[in-house]
């Protein structure tokens, strides 16, 4: 359905805070405003207006040149989920503009033909398919001292905030993906930094060509000398080294970030909500898993999904609901729409770790083919990280008092969350 002149000025108001907020970067200032103005529930106000005037049909935007549909149905979104990387393939224009400055050759931005053997090797490095990693035990060392670390900082301060734990994290991230070799490299991901700021820019400014090639040559040594017990290493041993693997080690790099705001989010709840902590510190799990913290962070980035938006793009014309979509169609999955949306007898907007989402769709790792297949390493890590910062100390919350209470805030910066810790 083309939306008219008024309902795409609308659409595109909604869209706008998305972008703003930098879809490969968080732009340190834009995230703590969209919070102060609940730009995301304005946003889906407007989708959920639309899908009515429309009766849930995909609504066509049109911005000078590029088509994008956004899909108001639940049935419609599986359906493109299911049906990518073909028709839908994810390596849409504004991702492969943006993705293109760090890790030209990743898989979520790589030609249709070329995802199988990177997508294969990406399956045999992260274990996708087991919640717990077989190089876990390797690593799990590294994130129990690391979340000692944390709490005996936030134990001698009194409170912390993300920024006091920022280099700590992306230390932990680097042992973990790459191995201790790499665990005191900060230049890597400080470079990895500035050029995913670029990347916000999109196709916009052009590729930092000699940084990126500087950046891609320094993970690659690291590739090679990653130990077994890491990611990297797992990976090399499992399926081999190319030319290529360089470009898909960038991308977790640049995922986890998502993890480490993830993890800041779930402890600003577990504060503010002691005896869901008292749980998580009880919580003796088996076999390396622990289901409960686990739910807890699946839960937070349902809340709070760290993939603001979904893309896809079409590979052909595509004869969708009895309309032809061109070639290069953009479609556009607005997470908060989907992950809060009302069903009977459950509440969107409440704290229910391990929840039935019923008929909502909740795919903060996306879902079909495509989904991510980093996601079990990222449940697990993370809860092992959240379960030991609350077994370290006793978390109450510095900001953020109401996250105790239901309905949650549409969106949370991570940034301006600080959490006191005590014995
Ligand atoms: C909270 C953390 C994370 C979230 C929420 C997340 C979410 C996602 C989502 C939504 C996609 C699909 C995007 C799309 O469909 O267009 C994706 C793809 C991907 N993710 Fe993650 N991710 C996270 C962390 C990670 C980590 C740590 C790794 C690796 C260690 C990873 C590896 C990948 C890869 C390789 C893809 C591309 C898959 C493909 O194109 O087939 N992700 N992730």
């Amino acid at each position: 359905m083309p939306l008219g002149a008024a309902d795409t000025a609308r659409a595109v108001g909604a869209l706008a805070p998305l972008v703003a907020q930098g879809a490969i970067l968080r732009r340190p200032r834009l995230t703590p405003l969209a919070d102060r103005v609940q730009a995301d529930a304005h946003g889906v106000g407007t989708w959920r207006r639309l899908a009515r005037r429309y009766d849930d049909r995909p609504v066509l935007v049109r911005l000078g040149v590029r088509d994008l549909l956004v899909p108001l149905h639940v049935d419609d979104a599986r359906a493109v989920l299911a049906g990518s990387p073909e028709p839908f393939s994810p390596a849409s224009a504004e991702k492969r503009g943006a993705l293109h400055h760090f890790q030209p050759d990743g898989v979520l931005i790589s030609p249709v033909p070329a995802r199988p053997p990177r997508r294969a090797w990406n399956e045999a490095a992260l274990d996708t398919g087991h919640p717990v990693h077989s190089a876990a035990p390797h690593f799990g060392e590294t994130l129990t001292a690391d979340a000692a670390w944390i709490a005996d900082r936030a134990l001698r301060h009194g409170d912390l905030g993300f920024d006091d734990v920022d280099d700590l994290l992306w230390g932990t991230v680097r042992e973990v993906a790459l191995g201790p070799g790499a665990r005191h490299d900060a230049r890597l991901t400080d470079e990895l930094q500035a050029l995913r700021m670029r990347a916000n820019w999109s196709g916009l400014v052009p590729v930092a060509a000699r940084r990126r090639a500087a950046f891609l040559r320094r993970l690659h040594e690291h590739v090679l000398d990653a130990a077994p017990g890491s990611l990297a290493g797992h990976g090399r041993d499992a399926a081999g080294d190319s030319s290529m693997v360089t470009s898909q080690v960038a991308h977790w790099l640049f995922a986890f970030d998502a993890a480490r705001i993830t993890l800041w989010r779930a402890l600003a709840v577990l504060a503010a909500r002691p005896a869901l902590q008292d749980e998580v510190r009880a919580e003796e799990g088996t076999d390396g898993m622990l289901p409960l913290t686990r739910a807890v962070v699946e839960e937070t980035v349902r809340a709070w999904p760290t993939t603001l938006v979904i893309l896809r793009e079409t590979t052909r014309s595509t004869l969708w609901g009895g309309t032809t979509l061109r070639t290069g169609t953009g479609v556009v999955l607005v997470s908060s729409y989907w992950h809060r949306e009302p069903v009977p007898g459950d509440d969107g907007d409440a704290f229910r770790p391990g929840r039935d989402p019923g008929g909502r769709l909740v795919v903060p790792f996306s879902a079909g083919p495509v989904v991510c297949p980093g996601r079990d390493v990222v449940l697990h890590t993370t809860s092992h990280l959240l379960a030991s910062l609350v077994r370290a100390a006793r978390w109450s919350p510095a900001t953020h008092p109401h996250l105790a209470h239901d309905p949650l805030p549409s969106s949370l910066a991570h940034t301006a969350v600080r959490v006191s810790a005590g014995r």
